[in-house]
């Protein structure tokens, strides 16, 4: 039995039949093609997945679709300016090497939005610590930190 959700992805309405069983990672990367959320472990472990429901940060593999009926979710493609202008935690991510294979980064970047706005002026030990729920296998974490910190003064956070 499919279930009708409407809800708003990257600021435009989407509604959809959905199969209930379907988990919001898949609704975004399968139905809406948005494939910059990635699947590291499918169990709410590696953060891969994460996105902005109503602003804050969420595992996406953790949450039904249908849970997310009459929200608003952002990824990583909801992020940049119409004009292409990445959000300047992407371009502290870019210009501080926080990325070698790049497969934690989206879910790095959505993470970093929601801690900074949580935690202005955060500091080093904070971030690692908000960090956490997102694995990354490659960098050591050590630029992630830095791309972290000069996004968030970026922001004016
Ligand atoms: S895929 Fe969701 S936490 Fe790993
Ligand atoms: S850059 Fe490869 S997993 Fe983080």
């Amino acid at each position: 039995m499919a279930i009708s959700i409407s809800l708003t992805v990257n600021g435009k309405p989407v509604t959809a039949d959905i199969d209930p069983r379907t988990l919001l990672v898949e609704f975004l990367r399968t139905r809406l093609g948005l494939t910059g959320t990635h699947v590291g472990c499918d169990t709410g472990q590696c953060g891969a997945c994460t996105v902005h429901v109503d602003g804050q940060a969420i595992k996406s593999c953790t949450v039904l679709a249908v849970q997310a009926q009459g929200v608003a979710v952002t990824t990583i493609e909801g992020l940049a300016s119409a004009d292409g202008t990445m959000h300047p935690m992407q371009a502290a991510f870019k210009e501080c090497h926080g990325l070698q294979c790049g497969f934690c980064t989206p879910g790095m970047v959505m993470s970093a939005i929601d801690l900074v706005e949580r935690h202005p002026k955060a500091s080093e030990q904070t971030i690692r610590d908000e960090l956490e729920g997102n694995l990354c296998r490659c960098t050591g974490y050590h630029n992630i930190v830095k791309a972290v910190q000069q996004g968030a003064a970026a922001m004016g956070k």
